[in-house]
């Protein structure tokens, strides 16, 4: 990105703080997971009187500041305020609102993360994602104070669902996104295509710049995605009312 579109992208980005539609930064904190050595661009949005917040972070491919992408790795950190609320969900809009957009959500369930990518064209629990998209693992961690996930989205940032189509530029180099966060743990938590969700307690959406996300090294880092969690999806009963010991609740995993 030029000098000039930078400046221009970023007076557009303050402008819009100014007129108060958002309370992000847009710009980035570089977080590099100690992990993996994958280096993100994040973004932190704040909780609620219920949700204590999560925090989103985008790593591209090498080219994608001059090409748009199709796909990235994810990192996202759900944070909780106790460990009650640690079992609800956290999501994110790729393209900036929870209508006509892919939806990623994440939840954890029995020490693991689950994920379900999601679209609606109404304010209503959205169904599954019909188009072409993967998720596939590369790390996570869930304790009592939140859960953490590190991912690869292939086919994520353009979409294609019931005749509705789109995509994100990322050669712009700045992109819309939306959060939502519920403290409410999602019904049927073991299937993800078949869970059932209360309306989030938090929502909004942020504007963010893409300035460190497009890595050489990205091509490395995609290899580490060969996990999916298994779902178990046999049977559509809720299990919410069961709670887990805790030390089946928690757990840490590096897959690569
Ligand atoms: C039962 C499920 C859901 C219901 C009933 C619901 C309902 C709503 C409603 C009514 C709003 C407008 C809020 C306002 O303007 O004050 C909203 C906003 C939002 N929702 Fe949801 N939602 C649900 C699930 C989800 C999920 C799974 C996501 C995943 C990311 C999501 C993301 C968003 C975002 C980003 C916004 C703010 C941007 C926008 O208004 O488009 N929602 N939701």
């Amino acid at each position: 990105m030029t000098l000039l579109n930078r400046t221009f992208a970023a007076l557009v980005a303050v402008s819009t703080l100014l007129s108060g539609c958002l309370a992000q930064d847009p710009l980035p904190t570089t977080y590099k997971d100690p992990k993996t050595g994958i280096s993100f661009d994040t973004w932190n949005v704040p909780g609620s009187s219920g949700t204590a917040g999560l925090t989103f972070g985008m790593a591209l491919p090498s080219t994608a500041l001059e090409d748009d992408a199709t796909e990235f790795i994810g990192y996202l950190h759900c944070a909780a305020k106790n460990a009650t609320t640690a079992r609800g969900w956290c999501g994110i809009s790729l393209g900036g609102s929870m209508v006509d957009s892919p939806l990623f959500i994440a939840y954890p369930d029995r020490g693991r993360v689950k994920t379900s990518l999601r679209f609606t064209s109404g304010y209503t629990m959205p169904g599954v994602y019909t188009g072409n998209a993967t998720v596939t693992q590369i790390s996570s961690a869930v304790n009592a104070t939140g859960f953490s996930l590190t991912f690869h989205c292939q086919d994520c940032l353009h979409w294609s669902q019931n005749g509705t189509t789109g995509s994100v530029s990322t050669s712009g180099s700045m992109l819309d996104f939306g959060y939502a966060q519920s403290i409410e743990p999602p019904v049927n938590p073991s299937c993800p295509d078949g869970i059932r969700l209360a309306r989030h307690d938090s929502q909004g959406t942020w504007t963010a710049l893409l300035e460190d996300a497009a890595s050489e090294s990205y091509d490395k880092w995609r290899a580490l995605a060969n996990h999916t969690v298994p779902s178990n999806c046999t049977s559509t009963r809720g299990r919410n009312s069961s709670v887990p010991s805790p030390s089946r609740l928690f757990g840490s995993r590096l897959f690569g």
